[in-house]
């Protein structure tokens, strides 16, 4: 298996991040001890990807609480947990990793009865490490099911970054592509640049680079010509949120490749662990859409490149009906529509 980088760790007390708005010039770790600076880190996308996002507030949900005397009592301690809970379900709104993995913990806080505070604190941290190291298995068994529909395919379209530096495993989109290195297999990756942030252009090229992996950089206005003249033989992408009629959020310009697929006759493949899928949410049109800064599309590599008050329109990311996804790779199998029954049956067993 090619080397990765950590993107989130917990090393002598700290959450260790590296900080990806700085790839690919500069490889800087954080090491946060303060919620502020982890609901910050999560705001400005110095950890991003919606696995990753979990894991980093779960160690930050910890973190928020670990501060609270032992002789506090149980409910001062609960309090400031949902409290601290909220804070952080405020950083951003479309991946539910960051829902679900706060959500986890309050459960676990609440279903600890006999705990006092310092054992509960305890608990807490561990249930942050579970999390972490059931993301670094479920992306591997996303990536043993997901090679089992690239036979034949020899590389793959990707848009954004859906690899190790969006997870704490080998990454969810990308794992297929790292499995198959480990096989001595090669699939190439064609990266789409991912306007406005370039999450594929800075952090997927960057990733399969340090990795040994080949990858070829194409604007997102390329994707359609690299279908045209044959040069991938599928789509795979990774998603912040899969509602239960099987309807896809991930990053802005998603929607376009997937119809562009569609028109080339290209499978479209939606790499999920079930921490980002979502029953309570019954379609695409009930997940919230995070609109960011206008200055994130006026601007580029800290130059202008637009009016300074030009309006702007800048939703983080899009919806994919279901109809134009041909798989759902969960860890626990691959997902075919009809999505509302089969999902349901793959991830929940029924
Ligand atoms: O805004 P970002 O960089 O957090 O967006 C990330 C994505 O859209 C990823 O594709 C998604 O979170 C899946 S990561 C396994």
């Amino acid at each position: 298996m090619p080397d990765r980088v950590q993107a989130v760790d917990f090393q002598a007390g700290k959450l260790v991040l590296l900080d990806q708005t700085l790839l690919p010039s500069e490889k800087t770790f954080l090491h946060l001890d303060d919620v502020a600076d982890v609901w910050e880190a999560i705001k400005l996308l110095r950890v991003r990807g919606a696995p990753a996002i979990g894991g980093a507030a779960a160690y930050g949900l910890y973190l928020g609480v670990r501060g609270v005397p032992d002789d506090a009592g149980m409910p001062a301690f609960m309090a400031k947990l949902r409290e601290v809970r909220d804070y952080l379900a405020s950083s951003r709104p479309t991946a539910v990793n960051l829902f679900w993995a706060l959500d986890r913990l309050v459960g676990v806080a609440e279903a600890a009865t006999g705990d006092d505070v310092a054992a509960l604190k305890a608990r807490l941290l561990d249930e942050a490490h579970a999390i972490k190291a059931e993301d670094e298995a479920m992306c591997r068994a996303i990536g043993e099911h997901a090679l089992t529909l690239f036979d034949g395919v020899d590389a793959v379209l990707t848009h954004c970054n859906a690899g190790s530096l969006a997870t704490m495993g080998i990454g969810t989109a990308l794992a297929p592509v790292y499995l198959a290195a480990e096989q001595g297999r090669t699939i190439h990756v064609f990266s789409d640049e991912t306007r406005p942030l370039l999450q594929g252009a800075r952090i997927t090229t960057w990733e399969l680079d340090q990795a040994g992996l080949p990858v070829t950089l194409i604007t997102d206005g390329m994707a359609a010509t690299v279908m045209r003249r044959g040069k991938v033989q599928a789509v795979i992408v990774g998603t912040d949120r899969v509602a239960a009629n099987g309807d896809v959020a991930n990053k802005i310009g998603t929607y376009g490749v997937a119809i562009l697929a569609h028109e080339h006759g290209i499978p479209f493949y939606v790499a999920a662990p079930s921490s980002t899928i979502d029953f309570a949410t019954p379609d695409g049109d009930a997940i919230e859409i995070e609109e960011r800064d206008p200055d994130e599309v006026r601007r580029l590599g800290g130059r202008q490149t637009a009016p300074a008050d030009i309006g702007v329109f800048n939703p983080a990311f899009d919806v994919t009906p279901a109809r134009y996804v041909t798989a759902i790779v969960t860890e626990k199998g691959v997902v075919t529509a009809p999505y509302p029954e089969n999902l349901r049956k793959v991830v929940l067993g029924g």
